[in-house]
């Protein structure tokens, strides 16, 4: 464990632990701010038994979203914690209620993510509309034999109607992308969006008839109980044969082995998956399938993303523990009129 000891020196246990190492712009901050804290783990994910270990006495942690913050890690840490910055925007990692009544602060890192994911988001759009998985194979394996009138044909995207499935920061980010296409945006939330409308001129539906209607369908909800499983087998039967399919919110919001059968049955064209219901396990039936972009959870991957990441849950990690309400609280519930 690297220990970064600022006026602790001979603290059997420092405050703060930080399970996974972030960007050094992040690590920097906690060290201007004085907080005491350690590393876990240097670049590798925790075990589950490292993570409990090493959560024990901690007054705050900044976890990723591969640590599970549950009851038995919360008992773990013990109840002098106070607060929880999780180094992502979703947090679906945490057990936010059981956190609330015992008084832990949880923290998110929104905004600054938006348009690396929508990036990513646009990235897998054309990958799976214009093959380009299939391309990069076949160059690879010395299959290329020259330009063919028929090979590889895809699907053009301009005038195309958009599905965003989540119309908040990342789903309008990816809409405002639309426009170098021309495309038509048709929108499946909750919640009306009328700023979304009146910027895109985006039409409010519900999910059967986007996935009916959609030409591309992209994903920006959270994972909660109501998105869970959204896309199964009804939904995949419902899309165009010539539609698309990304994913770039949270895997268990479709359903991997439904979403394979339908690229084998050739009920949907192309899908583009950052990522998984199980990660970092993978579906086999669908890495072995040609119509699939897959990336590794790189949404946020950019350099500049990630240190403004840092530096969020970074300055999350430190309010909480200097009794302030921290700048993106998710249960408000624990600084009560703050
Ligand atoms: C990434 O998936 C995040 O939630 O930040």
């Amino acid at each position: 464990m690297d220990s970064r000891i600022n006026g602790s020196a001979n603290q059997p246990i420092t405050p703060a632990l930080v399970t996974r190492r972030i960007p050094e712009a992040g690590l920097r901050r906690l060290e201007e701010s004085g907080v005491a804290f350690e590393v876990c783990c240097e670049d590798r994910p925790p075990t589950r038994e490292e993570l409990l270990a090493a959560v024990k006495g901690r007054v705050g942690l900044l976890t990723t979203l591969a640590d599970r913050v549950d009851e038995e890690l919360l008992d773990s840490a013990g109840t002098q914690l106070k607060v929880v910055a999780n180094f992502a925007v979703g947090f679906n990692n945490v057990d936010v209620a059981e956190a609330t009544r015992r008084g832990v602060a949880i923290t998110n890192t929104p905004g600054v993510l938006t348009e690396a994911t929508a990036d990513i988001a646009w990235l897998l759009i054309m990958m799976a509309a214009r093959r380009a998985t299939e391309g990069h194979r076949m160059v690879v394996s010395g299959g290329f034999h020259g330009w063919g009138p028929k090979m590889l044909l895809g699907q053009d995207l301009v005038g195309k109607t958009l599905g965003i499935v989540g119309a908040g920061r990342i789903g309008s980010a990816v809409a405002r992308r639309s426009r170098g296409w021309s495309m038509k945006v048709t929108y499946a939330d909750p919640e009306p969006n009328a700023q979304f409308e009146r910027e895109f001129g985006a039409r409010r539906v519900d999910l059967e008839t986007l996935c009916r209607e959609s030409d591309i369908i992209t994903v920006h909800v959270p994972l909660t109980p109501e998105t869970r499983g959204m896309f199964g087998v009804a939904q995949f039967a419902l899309m165009k044969p010539t539609a698309v399919f990304v994913n770039t919110a949270r895997g268990e919001v479709h359903d991997e082995a439904a979403l394979a059968a339908a690229l084998r049955d050739g009920c949907v064209f192309g899908a583009g998956l950052d990522v998984y219901e199980n990660e970092p396990q993978v579906n086999t039936d669908l890495m072995n399938l040609d119509r699939v972009a897959l990336l590794p959870h790189i949404g946020s991957g950019t350099i500049q993303t990630r240190d403004q990441m840092a530096i969020m849950a970074a300055d999350n990690l430190v309010a909480a523990l200097r009794g302030e309400r921290p700048p993106n609280l998710v249960n408000r519930e624990v600084f009560p009129g703050a």
